[in-house]
């Protein structure tokens, strides 16, 4: 097996939004890619995108033999993984799809060639279920775009080896992410469950008339967000306890908080709630197209991230 600090080549299967960015990621860190998607155009999405994000990467920091240019588009997904190291997939969330491309990939991949699914949610031991190589495979859950945000999710399925997970875990630490280790499998792992809780108390807010979408979205970026750029939600309660940090904290509002949760319930996605988030977003959005919004949110990000790695 490559040692994770030795990878020079990375398939990436799949090259929609996700596959893109890991593409642009890996090229700045000095790792060949290998890139195979079914669409015709995404030959083309991928050199725009890799050309778009590559100032961010110069910003952020890239490794001497880094170029935009080291990669290749394959026919099949066989030929882009035949001489892997690593293999990031990022083929649509849907299982069937997934275990299609395995069922394809399995006999080609190198004998020590470790992959690793960007999958959001879906369970690893129903992908992997069956595959000759099941036990080098993994999930790696990036967060979008995944050549900006550091967070990668690492879980293992029943048939993974420990050592798979150790490999992975390795691995998106030397290329500069920050890879945390999910002990257990869930669906939605856990970012996504952290994210998804959140967000049924933003859709609730809204459609309970608590507070318009803009509104609950200010809630967040003008204040806990800005907290949690800094430190979790346990550390950052630590500080809310005071000098008694998180006893003192949890003295005062457990509670409170059993109380506020008690109140909180589940809202449906129903036309009628879900059209009431979108007239809120595009309030908000005043007009602003999808790139202006990724531009506005990346200004803030690159600036955060600098900042953060300074600080360690
Ligand atoms: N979008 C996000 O915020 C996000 C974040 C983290 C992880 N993910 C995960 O990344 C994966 C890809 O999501 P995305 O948002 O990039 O989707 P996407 O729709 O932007 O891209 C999917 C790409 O897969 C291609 N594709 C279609 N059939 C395929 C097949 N059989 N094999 C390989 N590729 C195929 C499509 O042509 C497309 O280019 C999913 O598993 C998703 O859960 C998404």
């Amino acid at each position: 097996m490559t040692q994770p600090t030795e990878v020079k080549r990375a398939a990436v299967l799949g090259a929609g939004t996700i596959g893109a960015s890991w593409a642009a990621w890996f090229l700045s860190r000095g790792i060949a890619v290998d890139v195979w998607d079914p669409r015709p155009e995404a030959e083309a999405y991928v050199r725009r995108y890799v050309a778009e994000a590559w100032p961010a990467m110069v910003r952020l920091g890239m490794t001497a033999d880094a170029s935009p240019d080291a990669w290749r588009f394959h026919a099949t997904p066989e030929a882009a993984v035949a001489d892997a190291d690593v293999v990031q997939e990022n083929a649509p969330e849907r299982l069937p799809v997934k275990r299609e491309l395995y069922a394809r990939i399995d006999a080609a991949l190198r004998p020590d060639a470790i992959l690793a699914s960007s999958t959001s949610g879906l369970i690893m031991s129903d992908m992997q279920a069956g595959f000759r190589s099941a036990a080098r495979f993994a999930v790696g859950h990036p967060f979008n775009p995944p050549h900006l945000i550091p967070l990668v999710e690492v879980v293992g399925g029943r048939e993974t080896a420990p050592g798979t997970v150790e490999w992975c875990l390795a691995f998106y630490k030397h290329i500069g992410k920050k890879p945390i280790h999910i002990r257990k499998e869930a669906a939605g792992h856990l970012a996504n469950r952290l994210q998804a809780a959140l967000w049924r108390e933003a859709v609730s807010a809204v459609v309970t008339g608590l507070a318009s979408v803009e509104d609950v979205d200010t809630a967040i970026s003008a204040g806990p967000g800005l907290r949690w750029a800094a430190m979790g939600p346990h550390m950052t309660f630590h500080l809310g306890g005071g000098e008694g940090g998180i006893e003192h904290m949890l003295a005062q509002f457990k509670p409170v908080f059993e109380s506020w949760w008690a109140t909180m319930t589940t809202p449906d996605l129903s036309e009628a709630n879900c059209r009431q988030i979108v007239d809120g977003v595009k309030a908000e959005a005043h007009g602003r197209s999808i790139a202006e919004l990724t531009a506005a949110r990346d200004a803030v990000l690159l600036p955060l991230l600098e900042l953060t790695a300074k600080l360690g």
